[in-house]
């Protein structure tokens, strides 16, 4: 492997002793757009898109970009451009999918808590289906159906009940979870949604978690919701396209996903034994198109040395990257411009005032005071994850294709911040 190159990110690599991202040099970003800065790699999404579109070669499938894990716009934009759908999970995501001119009719719309007004929005917009989490839930969007005068597209969620092997947080495919319907009540489910004068059965989908490594919870989960589409259409009730949720994992430190398209190649195999080879399909992939295409650049503020702990502070926190505090999550930190010289043995750690505020912890590094980082594999669940805590405004977001650096987030002012509130008269 050439040293030059980050492992996985192959849009990533440094030039001399500077890194870079595809044709342009991430500290000249940085100087001129400040820091915390995310910086996303145009050419790395649409490699992670095209491995899976090459797994589905010749195949009906659509492919629904999970937004929740990067909604900023000039990314929908990207995935749009490409004619990706989107899986949507509020009536905020859906006006971002039609601000960054993506089409309704592919949007798929999931998620336990759908609101009333929520699903006026989308069915006003005409989206493709409504992916549909209760029975409770089949009920309240028959009657918003009839009220808007249309039938909803519905597929019904299903919890196969197979454990993932992720981070207990992001596993959504247990009996324990909150998610989808049970595998037992499913027959009873379908049965009632094609009784309901507002809906239409288009689908079936199931979502087993996130930052899944290994190849056997998706065969497992196949195998699950096949046999139930055996039993649904048995009793009458024609399925139409399945939907095998997201969740592939990226290589965020050594870890091994399999590759989109040598995963599908095998799951479709499968499909294909079990007869189901021509049905139309559709994924939610999130993370995978997107994580490893970004990263965070941030500024070293301050070295702390301490009998226990040496500190780096650095002007990025938790507010930016809530990965680590939220799930332990760990990202690589890499310098802009490498020294030469010995590392010394630091806590990344943002400003703000929680000790949960770490972004890497027991990190060799060799840096200074003013030098600039990377946090690496920050595409995904960062910026779109990001808060105000402590009154911190969002970083600017910057997307590259080729030499072109657009910036496609202006930082967040504090004005920004106190648009919507007011004193008290
Ligand atoms: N479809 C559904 C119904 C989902 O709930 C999710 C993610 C996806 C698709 C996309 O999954 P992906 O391909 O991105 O794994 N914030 C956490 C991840 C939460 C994932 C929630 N659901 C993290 O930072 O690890």
């Amino acid at each position: 492997m050439n040293p030059a190159l980050l492992p996985g990110r192959p849009h990533f690599a440094y030039r001399g002793n500077r890194l870079f991202v595809e044709d342009v040099c991430l500290a000249d970003l940085a100087k001129e757009h400040g820091t915390p800065l995310f910086v996303y790699s145009k050419a790395s999404m649409l490699a992670a898109l095209a491995a899976y579109q090459r797994g589905f070669a010749g195949r009906n499938v659509r492919i629904c970009y999970a937004m929740k894990a990067n909604s900023s716009l000039g990314v929908l934009q990207v995935f749009a451009r490409a004619g990706c759908g989107f899986d949507i999970v509020s009536g905020g995501e859906l006006r971002r999918v039609l601000a960054a001119g993506g089409d309704a009719s592919k949007v798929i719309f999931s998620g336990v808590g759908k609101t009333r007004e929520e699903m006026r929005q989308a069915l006003a917009a005409g989206i493709g289906c409504f992916n549909v989490e209760s029975e409770a839930e089949l009920e309240v969007l028959s009657e918003m159906a009839m009220l808007s005068g249309a039938t909803a597209a519905v597929s019904v969620r299903v919890n196969p009940n197979v454990d993932p092997k992720t981070h207990p947080y992001i596993s959504t495919g247990l009996k324990g979870n909150k998610f989808g319907v049970a595998h037992e009540r499913a027959l009873q489910t379908y049965r009632r949604a094609a009784a309901l004068p507002g809906l239409r059965v288009v689908g079936i989908d199931c979502h087993i978690g996130s930052q899944i490594t290994e190849e056997t919870p998706y065969l497992d989960a196949m195998d699950r919701i096949l046999d139930l589409v055996d039993v649904i259409e048995a009793a009458g009730i024609p399925i139409g396209h399945i939907d095998f949720g997201g969740g592939l994992g990226i290589d965020y430190n050594g870890d091994t996903p399999p590759e989109a398209d040598a995963l599908w190649t095998r799951l479709l195999a499968r499909l294909d034994a079990r007869g189901y080879g021509g049905r139309p399909l559709m994924i939610e992939p999130g993370r995978s198109l997107v994580g490893n295409a970004g990263v965070c650049l941030t500024e070293v503020l301050y070295l702390k040395p301490g009998e226990l702990k040496n500190f780096c502070i650095i002007d990025a926190a938790m507010n930016d990257l809530p990965r680590p505090a939220m799930y332990q999550a760990f990202h690589q930190i890499v310098p802009l411009q490498p020294r030469e010289g010995e590392a010394a043995t630091f806590d990344v750690v943002g400003p703000v005032c929680e000790s949960g505020d770490w972004i890497g912890r027991d990190r060799a590094l060799n840096v200074a005071s003013g030098d600039l980082l990377a946090v690496l594999s920050a595409g995904a669940y960062c910026m779109s994850m990001a808060s105000n805590y402590n009154t911190r405004g969002r970083p600017a977001e910057v997307l590259v294709d080729g030499a072109s650096a657009h910036l496609i987030r202006r930082r967040e002012t504090a004005e920004d911040q106190m648009r919507a509130e007011s004193l008290v008269r």
